[in-house]
């Protein structure tokens, strides 16, 4: 689901909601037949390793330097007030320490009908890279929508958008990888990854916006990641193609273990869990100028749906009586970062 589209999804979700399982099972098998059929036209790209030279570190007291904050009002119609940076300073919403960095939604406040939270947006952008993200707790709870993705903000869906890490409610059903683009731009090819494909359009105009997305496992996201201590997600953006993995704290490559930044190489990764290969979209074309954004909504067009909200997830009430309620129901809708990471190949 995009986060810069200010249309309403909540009808296509009441439609959706009640066969998601059905539309998954669906996915899957066209997802397999698609990709049998993937040596009738294009080829698959050649990944061979780049050399990565270290472009920007964010990490301890300096980590939120490296972003603006987002004041706007939420594109996608989510019961949040974006707060400047003085103000999530001011209020804690935003906390940089020497390990780590904070970013939460309130979860004091009661009768209100917007909730404070935070959505930041790098300084710098990218055309191309390797952007490795150390997440230590995601945001989760019923009426949450919390994502790390990459994008171009001015310039939607044009420039493309890379959603790296993103889920609703509990978001116990796995994280989802999506990539969102103008026209012809599209993944029924031959591709090389573990994830459970839902969408192969990736141009915004098709099936309302969803995307081309990959699902991890159900443990990819969540109460379920934090209690592993959390992960690694990496992106690697480049002409030949999109591909994102996702490792445990347990067993990161070695190359990415450790504070030293020189030459990581993913050729050594093994399989990515979304791999968007070039055969059947000009990568160079559809994506330029991404900024890292992080953010976390709350209801709105996704998880503030019926269908999403109550039917699907089983959350309780309304989203707005949830977000209105006392707070202690967001007490766990808070990201902590290590580090973000990006390195570039000249
Ligand atoms: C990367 O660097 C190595 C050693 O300097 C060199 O042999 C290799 O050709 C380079 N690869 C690319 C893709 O530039
Ligand atoms: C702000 O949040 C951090 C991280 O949760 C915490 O360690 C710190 O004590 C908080 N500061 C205040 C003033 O509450
Ligand atoms: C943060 O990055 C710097 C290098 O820029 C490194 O020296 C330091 O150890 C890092 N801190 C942590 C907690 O990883
Ligand atoms: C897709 O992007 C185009 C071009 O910016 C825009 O006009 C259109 O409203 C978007 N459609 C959807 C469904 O997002
Ligand atoms: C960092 O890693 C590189 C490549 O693995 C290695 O050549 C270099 O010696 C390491 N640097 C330090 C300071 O450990
Ligand atoms: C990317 O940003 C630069 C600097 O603002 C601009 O000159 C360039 O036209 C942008 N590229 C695209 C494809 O929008
Ligand atoms: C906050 O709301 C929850 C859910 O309605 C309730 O269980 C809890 O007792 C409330 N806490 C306070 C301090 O009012």
């Amino acid at each position: 689901m995009s986060k810069l589209n200010p249309l309403n999804w909540s009808r296509k979700w009441q439609i959706i909601g009640g066969v998601g399982a059905t539309v998954i099972i669906v996915a899957v098998i066209v997802g397999a037949v698609e990709g049998s059929k993937s040596s009738e036209s294009g080829s698959y790209p050649d990944y061979s390793a780049l050399n990565y030279t270290i472009s920007e570190r964010m990490n301890g007291t300096t980590f939120f330097d490296h972003f603006n904050y987002y004041t706007d009002a939420d594109p996608s119609n989510g019961a949040v007030v974006y707060l400047s940076e003085e103000s999530a300073t001011w209020s804690n919403l935003t906390y940089a320490g020497e390990s780590s960095a904070i970013l939460r939604v309130d979860s004091t406040s009661s009768g209100i009908t917007n909730r404070n939270s935070v959505r930041i947006t790098s300084k710098n952008q990218w055309d191309t890279g390797l952007f490795v993200f150390d997440v230590i707790h995601s945001p989760y709870g019923c009426g949450t929508w919390p994502a790390v993705w990459l994008s171009d903000p001015d310039n939607w869906p044009t420039n493309g958008e890379i959603d790296v890490i993103e889920a609703v409610e509990q978001g116990n059903k796995g994280n989802q990888m999506t990539l969102h683009t103008s026209e012809g731009c599209t993944m029924k090819a031959k591709r090389e990854e573990t994830g459970t494909v839902s969408g192969t359009n990736c141009w915004n105009s098709t099936n309302d916006n969803e995307g081309c997305g990959v699902f991890g496992t159900k443990s990819s996201y969540g109460e379920a990641l934090n209690e592993a201590g959390g992960g690694l997600f990496a992106v690697e953006l480049r002409d030949a193609g999109i591909r994102m993995w996702m490792f445990d704290r347990s067993s990161p490559p070695s190359d990415l273990t450790s504070t030293n930044d020189s030459s990581p190489d993913p050729s050594g990764w093994g399989t990515p869990v979304a791999d968007f290969p070039s055969t059947h979209c000009d990568i160079s074309d559809h994506f330029s100028n991404q900024s890292i954004i992080a953010n976390i909504d709350l209801c709105g067009d996704w998880a503030g749906s019926t269908a999403v909200y109550s039917t699907e997830y089983g959350c309780s009430g309304t989203c707005a009586d949830l977000v209105s309620g006392n707070g202690t129901a967001f007490e766990n809708a808070y990201w902590e970062f290590a580090s973000f990471r990006v390195w570039t190949s000249s």
